[in-house]
């Protein structure tokens, strides 16, 4: 099994903490794992030009055109984000709207996707945005969302400094590869 995971949080937190964890797990399980952080990506914005409906191509060259490949390649993707303004951060939204060529072209149909959000909030009011944002992703692309992960931490080190957490971790990534 091939799974990549898309980390988009500008920063060495915890969202980064959590995929590294599932990631590891995984691969302990004989999974080949790529770690994807956009931060350190360069990606335009979408510039609604389009094209990629008649040509199912996107036509900006930057680093999305390295990811899409390695998304077509992957079995299941994990989109991870730090919870903001009760959604994905802008950095996950703005790579989501780069990946519309997979809208024309179906080229993820029938892949399994996860979604993985960090947030300050424990309220489900905060939660159920962020995760519906990557469902809606599944259901225009044609994906098969198998599973969501909602972890309560503010501060960089807050998840990994909980064993509880690691326990959570380490359980969801087993549900995954299990
Ligand atoms: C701009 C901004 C907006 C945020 N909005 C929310 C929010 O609406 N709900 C929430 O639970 N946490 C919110 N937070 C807190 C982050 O989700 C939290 O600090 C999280 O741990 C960040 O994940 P990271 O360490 O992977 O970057 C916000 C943080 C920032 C910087």
């Amino acid at each position: 099994m091939k799974i990549i995971a898309i980390c988009g949080s500008p920063r060495a937190g915890n969202t980064e903490f959590v995929l590294k964890r599932i990631l590891t797990q995984a691969e302990k399980s004989g999974a080949s794992v790529e770690l994807v952080l956009l931060r350190n990506k360069r990606i335009e914005f979408c510039n609604g030009c389009l094209t990629c409906d008649s040509t199912g191509v996107c036509n900006i060259r930057d680093d999305m055109q390295m990811i899409y490949s390695k998304l077509e390649s992957a079995d299941l993707i994990i989109f991870g984000s730090p919870n903001y303004f009760h959604n994905v951060s802008g950095m996950l939204k703005n790579f989501i709207d780069r990946m519309h060529p997979f809208y024309e072209n179906l080229k993820l149909k029938d892949k399994k996707i996860v979604g993985v959000v960090v947030g300050s909030s424990g309220k489900i009011k905060a939660i159920e945005k962020s995760i519906d944002c990557i469902k809606v992703v599944a259901d225009l692309l044609e994906m098969s969302f198998v599973g969501d992960f909602y972890l309560i931490a503010k501060n960089p080190q807050d998840t990994e400094k909980n064993p509880e957490n690691i326990q959570k971790i380490n359980e969801f990534a087993e549900s995954l590869i299990s």
